[in-house]
């Protein structure tokens, strides 16, 4: 992880910041207790749990899902007014979907932490069961962001989107690969293990942000399948380098608690091949990912190429 950024980086960090400002004025909108979509009866009568929710979303996280829906969504060039709101409703989704995963992550039957995004965790905050609702709640969200009235979004896109989501936050992703984690506390993986259970706990919502954006515009299937390869490559890459910081980087920067792997007797990419071999195999993923964006045939993939690179060389 020592290698340069991006050579396009500077020219695409007002488009990043710009970004970044949309992303979280929705949020602040859609995840808000007067919100239209929380206008009914229960808004009011559930004051604790939209706070929790809040809590939970605003206020911290890089916000990279978001950033590479939007990202995607520009290098497939969609730019109508549809497709807009769609890229933006997915950025939201996919964000809602991760601190979901947060929050159950850090509650006492998981990874039992006290401290995300430099904030209490929401179960310390909160207490455990609305710490379990707000999780429940923002998954539901989500979905509900994904399905607005057919004039604001195509059905067929919504039907995508939700598909993609879906399959990328259940079973056979997220919340799969968080059972295989659980599972393997104390245990010697193989690296083939390993790599499967980041895949899913991780890489497939980072892989399905990626879909999201191109399922917004109208990418040819050589378009995806080289997609799906930079969204596999970076979402590898992003939970090898997760493994990579809870060592290297202190509590204050990370705004979690570090060195929790080993203390916990979690496998991780560093507890299997080391510290530079670790960082040695995301510089790997990192190049397979900008592979994958030339197969495009794309021209505008500096804001994917952007992001590959910070997934890298993030220290937080
Ligand atoms: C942390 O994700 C959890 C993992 C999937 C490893 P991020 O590092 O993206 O967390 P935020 O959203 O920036 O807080
Ligand atoms: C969590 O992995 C991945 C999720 C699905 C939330 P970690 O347990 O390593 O994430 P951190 O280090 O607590 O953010
Ligand atoms: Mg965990
Ligand atoms: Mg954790
Ligand atoms: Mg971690």
């Amino acid at each position: 992880m020592s290698h340069s950024q991006s050579p396009r980086a500077a020219s695409h960090e007002a488009w990043m910041s710009a970004q970044l400002l949309r992303v979280e004025q929705a949020l602040s909108d859609w995840v808000a207790p007067n919100s239209p979509l929380n206008s009914s009866a229960s808004g009011d009568l559930a004051p604790v749990l939209s706070q929790a929710m809040r809590y939970a979303v605003l206020d911290g996280g890089k916000r990279l899902r978001p950033l590479l829906v939007l990202a995607a969504v520009e290098a497939v060039a969609a730019t109508d007014e549809k497709s807009t709101q769609a890229a933006l409703r997915a950025a939201c989704a996919v964000e809602l979907i991760h601190a979901y995963s947060l929050v159950h992550d850090d509650m006492p039957c998981m990874d039992n932490d006290i401290l995300r995004r430099g904030k209490p965790t929401v179960h310390v905050k909160f207490g455990e069961a609305q710490a379990l609702l707000a999780g429940d709640a923002l998954q539901a969200l989500a979905f509900e962001l994904l399905t607005p009235s057919p004039d604001v979004v195509d059905t067929a896109v919504q039907a995508t989107l939700c598909r993609i989501l879906a399959l990328s936050a259940g079973c056979h992703g997220m919340a799969g690969g968080q059972a295989i984690d659980l599972a393997s506390v104390g245990k010697l993986l193989t690296i083939d293990e390993l790599r499967t259970m980041h895949r899913l706990k991780t890489g497939a919502l980072l892989q399905a942000s990626v879909m999201m954006g191109a399922a917004c515009g109208k990418a040819t299937s050589a378009v995806n399948l080289a997609l799906r390869e930079y969204g596999a490559a970076i979402g590898l890459a992003f939970q090898v380098v997760d493994d990579v910081l809870d060592v290297t980087i202190d509590t204050a920067t990370l705004g979690k608690t570090a060195g929790k792997d080993a203390e916990q007797d979690k496998p991780t990419f560093v507890s299997l091949l080391g510290l530079d071999a670790s960082k040695a195999y995301a510089d790997k993923l990192l190049q397979q990912a900008l592979a994958a964006l030339e197969q495009t045939g794309l021209n505008n993939t500096q804001g994917l190429e952007s992001l590959a690179y910070m997934v890298v060389n993030r220290v937080t």
